[in-house]
């Protein structure tokens, strides 16, 4: 079977979240399971430097007026994957992040990029010959390549099976009508029922509406889009393509996130060998200067700092646990006044919180293995990537009880690995530290849940099936 697989961000090509780890491993599992994946993304700067020597080029024209997009074949060398990088420097060659300008705004061609990398998607799985290459399904992710469905769909091209998958609902690409002239694609598909968004169009209600199968990266998350107060104003369009919605959970590629293989952390250890986490908490205390005292637990939050993910509500429950010894050690990146709050506690107990803004892949690796309990407190979580490496790693996930959060992590019962809140309120979550705390005195009751958290397996290989038998199901429509 051979799959077309569209992304923004592939690992370990340029990252910002999940979506790229995702994308880095779902097609490598496939591939080993003798199922032909390719990839295709943008040339983001600097991003030839990363990728095996260019085997191809093709030219596929200038349809957006705005220079030529050219198709760099090549492959990803960790992997062995191959990918198409369309490249175009009017486009893609900038400094900064793939969708943010270096002072953190959008990019104010962000409609059009996008619509390139979309046309380019669409183009391929149409027109396989250009490349050599027919795809048999297109496989697309978010809004950043929803567009690709509105092409096919233009183009009268229904025969071409396509599955989107909603990473997060939150970013729906959504545009001013007035830059819809820019998209080369035809005002009928400006219809309630097609792209249009309240009064805007939307690259992810395109992936949706025009799709032959919708995925969502947990089956919670599934559930729950469908109601208002997690749909984002995309519930009644979701609830009416029911009929084509899963949720399918996101696997962890155990190659990169296992304690047994990391090569960033300080020690390696596994199940058999946990007392040897010890040495990776003393290593993280002493690399940021905290007192190291280990009779007291260390929570740990390595996260976008964005609403969604709840961090505020720490910010209001941690010092509690502070005054009693607790240390916290942040990694993260995002909204300025989240930043800002987690930096003044850090100057609040220097020798208890250290707080680093940015984004250090290695260092997110240390982290896992030197906490004791890592802090999820999300309003709304599709999935969640680092709750499923945290338990990996023997390190207690703190959730709320939402999306891939629910379906993974366990307070109570045989399988419990963690600790779980309902509520996304501070009174909730100083409830849940609490247990958590009491549970870390208990060191066989904590044990307990490390042996737990540690024998889960959440690989890709345990869901590839559920993904092949899918495919299948849209090549037989
Ligand atoms: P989301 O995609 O919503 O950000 P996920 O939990 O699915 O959430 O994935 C987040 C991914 O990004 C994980 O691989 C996590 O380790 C990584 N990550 C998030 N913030 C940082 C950061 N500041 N530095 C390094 N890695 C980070
Ligand atoms: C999104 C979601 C996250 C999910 C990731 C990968 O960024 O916020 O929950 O794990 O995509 O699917």
């Amino acid at each position: 079977m051979k799959t077309l697989f569209a992304a923004s961000e592939i690992y370990p090509l340029i990252k910002t979240g999940g979506l790229a780890d995702v994308a880095g491993a779902l097609p490598v599992a496939l591939r080993k399971q003798g199922h032909d994946v390719r990839l295709i993304m943008p040339a983001y700067n600097d991003l030839l430097k990363k990728v095996a020597p260019i085997q191809k080029s093709i030219n596929l024209g200038n349809p957006f007026g705005v220079g030529d997009l050219i198709l760099l074949e090549t492959s990803i060398p960790e992997s062995d994957t191959p990918i198409w990088l369309l490249q175009c420097q009017a486009l893609y060659e900038r400094e900064a992040g793939p969708y943010l300008d270096s002072k953190g705004a959008d990019f104010q061609d962000n409609h059009l990029r996008f619509a390139a990398l979309s046309w380019a998607a669409a183009t391929l799985a149409l027109h396989g010959h250009l490349i050599g290459w027919q795809a048999d399904v297109l496989h697309l992710n978010d809004w950043q390549t929803g567009f690709a469905a509105a092409y096919l769909k233009s183009w009268k091209a229904d025969h071409i099976p396509v599955v989107t998958t909603v990473h997060n609902l939150r970013y729906n690409g959504s545009f001013e009508m007035s830059k819809f002239a820019d998209m080369r694609l035809s005002t009928e598909l400006l219809d309630l029922h097609g792209m249009e968004f309240y009064g805007n169009f939307s690259g992810l209600k395109a992936g949706l509406v025009y799709a032959d199968a919708i995925t969502t990266v947990s089956p919670t998350y599934a559930q729950e889009i469908l109601t208002s107060e997690y749909g984002d104003g995309l519930d009644g369009t979701l609830k009416s393509l029911q009929h084509k919605l899963t949720g399918i959970l996101n696997g962890v590629d155990y190659e990169q996130w296992s304690p047994e293989k990391d090569q960033f952390i300080a020690q390696n250890y596994g199940p058999e060998s946990l007392t040897k986490k010890y040495e990776n908490k003393l290593a993280l205390l002493q690399e940021n200067g905290l007192s190291e005292d280990t009779s007291q637990p260390i929570f740990g939050v390595v996260s976008r700092l964005t609403e969604q993910k709840g961090l505020d509500l720490v910010l209001e429950a941690i010092p509690h646990l502070l005054d009693r010894g607790a240390r916290l050690i942040v990694l993260g990146a995002g909204d300025k006044h989240l930043e800002a709050g987690y930096l003044e506690l850090q100057s609040l107990y220097p020798e208890q919180v250290s707080v680093r803004i940015g984004y250090f892949e290695d260092y997110s690796h240390r982290i896992q293995a030197g906490i004791d309990a890592l802090l999820i407190p999300s309003r709304f979580e599709p999935c969640g990537l680092t709750q499923l490496y945290a338990l990996k790693y023997g390190t207690l996930p703190v959730v709320r009880q939402t999306g891939g959060l629910a379906d993974t992590v366990f307070e109570w019962g045989d399988r419990a690995n963690g600790f779980v809140f309902t509520d996304a309120d501070v009174a909730s979550l100083k409830a849940a530290l609490e247990r958590c705390m009491e549970s870390f005195y208990n060191s066989h009751s904590w044990q307990e849940k490390q042996r737990n958290a540690m024998a889960y397996d959440y690989s890709w290989e345990a869901v590839t099936g559920q993904w092949v038998e899918l495919y299948e199901s849209l090549i037989h429509k």
